[in-house]
């Protein structure tokens, strides 16, 4: 249940004050009848209505993005663009936030959800949620790079947990190719890389649990999960959270 104002500020319709505005001049209905008191609580099977035009009422939202490169992932930077720049009001007034972050500089996969519980789970990192990266770095790559992230990387304050490197192509001066990993640490892929004497220059989240990145959407578009997409990342963290 929520107040019927507070309902249609979180669906981004206006301010608390405007839509207490709208309530009061009779153009909100609640199933199909005119409701004028905006402490009217409203239930998830209710039917709202602006103007006869029903809305969806969902307040919990979960959305991929496939973000783009330059964007920091930061609620707000009163000088850098953010994540929260690219998405629509609704989806800020619903309070999604970012499911972890990417570097400035990474583009690609990156989860939204205003479930704070289920992100804060699938960030844990005794849950180990795999998270699959394309990479084009310097230098060539060797099945000894292969066997060095295959046993897992001393860094300077962590060793890396073993993770699967796939050779996409070795040039001499360049190489491409896809990290499995199962944990999330900052500029983990990139220092893995690091150690093994390959800089990173493109990095792309392509996979986080069972979902893929959908090859639609555009740098900085987003959409949202389906029922199914939601039910199985949370399948990912049942039970080991
Ligand atoms: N590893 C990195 O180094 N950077 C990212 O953005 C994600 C994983």
């Amino acid at each position: 249940m929520m107040r019927l104002d507070r309902l249609l500020a979180t669906l981004a319709l206006g301010s608390r004050a405007q839509v207490k505005d709208l309530i009061r001049q009779g153009r909100v209905q609640v199933n199909e009848a005119t409701a004028t008191n905006p402490a009217l609580n409203v239930a998830d099977t209710d039917r709202v209505a602006v103007d006869g035009q029903h809305l969806d009422t969902r307040t919990r939202r979960h959305l991929m993005m496939n973000k783009p490169i330059g964007v920091l992932t930061a609620a707000r930077d009163r000088r850098q663009p953010t994540v929260m720049d690219l998405l629509s009001p609704l989806y800020i007034s619903c309070g999604c936030m970012p499911v972890g972050r990417l570097d400035k500089d990474t583009e690609g996969l990156l989860l939204f959800t205003t479930d704070g519980q289920a992100a804060h789970r699938l960030l844990a990192p005794q849950n180990e949620v795999p998270k699959v990266y394309w990479a084009r770095v310097s230098g060539c790559l060797t099945a000894q790079t292969v066997q060095r992230f295959a046993e897992g990387i001393a860094l300077s304050d962590f060793t890396a947990l073993p993770a699967s490197l796939t050779i996409l192509e070795a040039g001499p001066d360049e190489s491409v190719a896809e990290v499995l990993v199962h944990e999330g640490k900052f500029h983990q892929v990139r220092r893995m890389f690091g150690a093994c004497g390959h800089e990173v220059l493109a990095l792309k989240r392509l996979r986080f649990g069972p979902l893929t990145l959908d090859e639609a959407l555009s740098p900085g578009q987003c959409r949202e999960l389906s029922d199914a997409e939601w039910q199985s990342l949370l399948g990912e963290v049942a039970f080991r959270a």
